[in-house]
């Protein structure tokens, strides 16, 4: 049968890219395009390559792992290759392997171990007699770089295992990968100095693993999850994958905390769906499931097909980054007048949501990513996180793509634009005078954690400002029922409940008030702070810088921001209109229950409590004035651990931090009622 000179075309078209795209990932740590488009190429090229089998060649990217090591670190042969895993990209491929499996082995039901898949880069770890004496990296699955210096740095790899009985020899093989937080504070860090910020944290690991420096490896936040073993000399094995894991575990290496045994495939969906549910809150991306067959017996009669076992596969989940088109950008004023750009895209789906717009922050970020309107650009949704714009395609920029122009007006007010030296921000400086910053600030006022005012959202406060109902918060409650029922999508009823809505909010407390004023840099817990420092309206208002400063959390500039806000007249004039329209509180009611129960611990919380967010355990904890903070110090009287709390423990535990499990945490807040 001859190929038509289109699919030869096409086959050589797709390798060439496939080339391409594996040098930039594999070798330099920076690819272009996000990995789903990656894998529609090598996907059309595996099917075009299946239907036409003579065509393949020793070379094509189908037949490889990776691309070869760089030339700069030793080269390292592993014994037993680093194999890849078969993907299921949904329910029924999942379905279909068990299917196969089931059939394969003859038998009902199949056990399976069940793990995330790490985001992060495969590692070999040599241990000779326990110690650690070689790391790798996977390369191209044959051939890797050695690396043991870096690994090295890595304070969750042993340098030495636990533990007695101790093989002469065990290969160890895991992820390495840099948790959120690390990945988020690293890329800041590098951006202030000028450098280039990593697309994601996959890149980030990999870059520093690839340091030829292991003092600049050293200075990264590393991790490293262990999923299996390699080589392992004369060691006689158990029957399970899941001892083997609990065996790692016992030698000191980190394993997965979220590892389970699960029995069939309905249970392996229910484990990726409670995973999938929780990938946003995990401290690390992972971009799958991985299900093993856990009988090691059954694993062997399974084998391999090319580069992956038969007895294992991950099930991945939708892709938090993807390609679409940047239509263009529009500026937007927020409620201090910050001018940020966004950018209109063309609809994409990212992880089973449309997104149409992202944020591109500021200037400095348009000019760093050198976007235009035309681009192909990478979209990254990470859970609630608005859509961010990671990366230009560059090598599919339109000829003739234009800059995006710097507005020199503001788009709402024509004001002037200021930017502040040292900051990448530029501002509205219309005030009040600009619509924008009122409706913002009307939103901000209105909102849950300030004035709560409920039936109050943006549509309604929009239109009040569009045709100037509403100049300030004190203007809401001069309202009347007749004016509010003349309003789009607003009735009789609708306006009354309002009006309800507005009275009932009148009732509050001093702290909400303060932080519903909006004023820069005041968050909820500044807020807080002023009340339970200072008392009364009066004092907050009346405070001079020195008296600011004073206060826990409350630096210069917000000191500044405090009294520069209450020297302004017409925000004297608006407070004191609030006050006369009937708004009150408590005095010295700092939040609606606080006590002083707690006054002077300090509490850290960490993992995953069964009852509440951590952030509703916080809000427990202020309320009985108690403080707390992210990190353990010596300074620290309790750790609320829930489930799967990582190192945190261990940190207090070394400090004698007392740790509370959320069952004591409920009988201390009981006791406390
Ligand atoms: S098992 C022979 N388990 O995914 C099976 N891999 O796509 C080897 N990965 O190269 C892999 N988490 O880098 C396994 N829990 C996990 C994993 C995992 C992440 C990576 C690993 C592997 C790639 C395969």
């Amino acid at each position: 049968m001859t190929i038509p000179k289109k699919t030869i075309n096409r086959i050589h078209s797709l390798r060439k890219q496939l080339h391409y795209h594996n040098l930039r990932y594999y070798t330099h740590d920076d690819p272009e395009i996000t990995d789903s488009e990656y894998d529609r190429l090598l996907r059309e090229l595996q099917e075009l390559e299946a239907a036409h089998p003579q065509t393949i060649t020793a070379d094509s990217p189908t037949q490889r792992v990776g691309a070869s090591p760089l030339k700069a670190f030793g080269e390292v042969r592993h014994t037993i290759p680093m194999l890849s895993l078969a993907n299921a990209m949904n329910a029924e491929e999942l379905i279909g392997f068990d299917k196969r499996i089931r059939e394969k082995l003859a038998v009902e039901h199949v056990t399976y171990a069940a793990e995330p898949k790490m985001d992060g880069l495969a590692v070999s770890l040599l241990y000779e007699k326990g110690i650690l004496v070689r790391a790798a990296t996977r390369g191209d699955g044959v051939t890797g770089e050695d690396i043991t210096q870096n690994i090295r740095t890595i304070k969750t790899v042993p340098l030495q295992l636990a533990g007695s009985k101790l093989p002469d020899l065990l290969e160890i093989r895991g992820e390495v990968f840099m948790p959120k937080k690390g990945f988020e504070q690293l890329n800041k860090r590098t951006i202030k100095e000028g450098g280039k910020a990593f697309a994601n944290p996959r890149n980030a690991a990999a870059g520093s693993l690839r340091q030829l420096d292991s003092a600049v490896t050293a200075r990264r936040p590393l991790d490293m999850i262990c999923y299996g073993i390699g080589e392992t000399g004369k060691l006689s094995l158990p029957q399970h994958y899941s001892d083997i894991i609990d065996w790692l575990d016992s030698l000191g290496l980190h394993v997965s905390p979220e590892r389970a045994v699960v029995e069939g495939v309905q249970q392996c969906l229910d484990y990726y769906n409670d995973l999938a549910a929780r990938r946003d809150k995990l401290p690390y991306e992972i971009d799958g499931i991985v299900f093993k067959v856990n009988d090691l017996e059954q694993q062997q009669q399974l084998g391999f097909v090319s580069r992956a076992p038969r007895w294992a596969i991950a099930h991945k989940f939708p892709a938090q980054e993807e390609m679409t088109i940047l239509r263009d950008v529009d500026f937007q004023v927020g409620r201090t007048g910050a001018i940020t750009p966004v950018a209109r895209l063309e609809a994409v789906s990212v992880g089973g949501v449309m997104v149409s717009n992202a944020t591109l922050h500021n200037l400095d970020e348009i000019r760093r990513l050198d976007v235009r309107p035309g681009d192909t650009v990478i979209v990254r949704r990470a859970g609630d996180v608005i859509p961010q714009i990671v990366s230009t395609v560059f090598s599919r920029r339109p000829k003739g793509a234009r800059r995006v122009k710097t507005p020199t007006k503001c788009p709402v007010c024509h004001s002037e634009l200021i930017q502040a030296e040292g900051q990448a921000v530029i501002r509205c400086t219309g005030g009040l005078f600009c619509s924008a910053q009122r409706k913002e600030s009307l939103k901000h006022y209105a909102a849950r954690k300030a004035m709560d005012i409920e039936g109050l959202g943006d549509k309604l406060i929009d239109q009040l400002i569009d045709k100037d109902l509403v100049h300030s918060p004190a203007d809401l409650y001069k309202l009347t029922v007749e004016q509010l029922a003349s309003l789009e999508r607003m009735g009789e009823k609708s306006a009354v409940n309002l009006i309800d809505a507005l009275n009932k909010s009148k009732q509050t407390s001093l702290q909400r008030f303060i932080y519903a004023l909006g004023i820069r840099e005041v968050g909820e817990a500044t807020a807080r702070a002023l009340v339970q420092s200072l008392h009364t309206l009066e004092a907050i208002m009346g405070a001079d810088e020195e008296v600011l400063i004073s206060i826990p959390d409350v630096g210069p500039v917000v000191a500044a921001n405090i009294t520069g806000f209450f020297r302004q007249k017409h925000n004297r004039d608006i407070v004191k209109e609030l006050i006369k329209s009937g708004l009150s509180w408590k005095q010295d009611d700092a939040s609606e229950s606080q006590t002083d129960a707690l006054q002077g611990q300090t509490f850290v919380i960490t993992g995953t409590l069964s009852t509440m967010s951590r952030n509703e355990a916080k809000e427990l904890l202020l309320q009985q004035g108690a403080k707390v903070t992210s990190s353990i110090s010596s300074k620290t009287n309790y750790l609320i651990a829930g489930e799967n709390p990582g190192s945190k423990i261990d940190k207090a535990t070394d400090l004698g931090v007392s740790i509370l499990d959320e069952t004591a945490f409920m009988q201390l807040l009981d006791k406390l009622k």
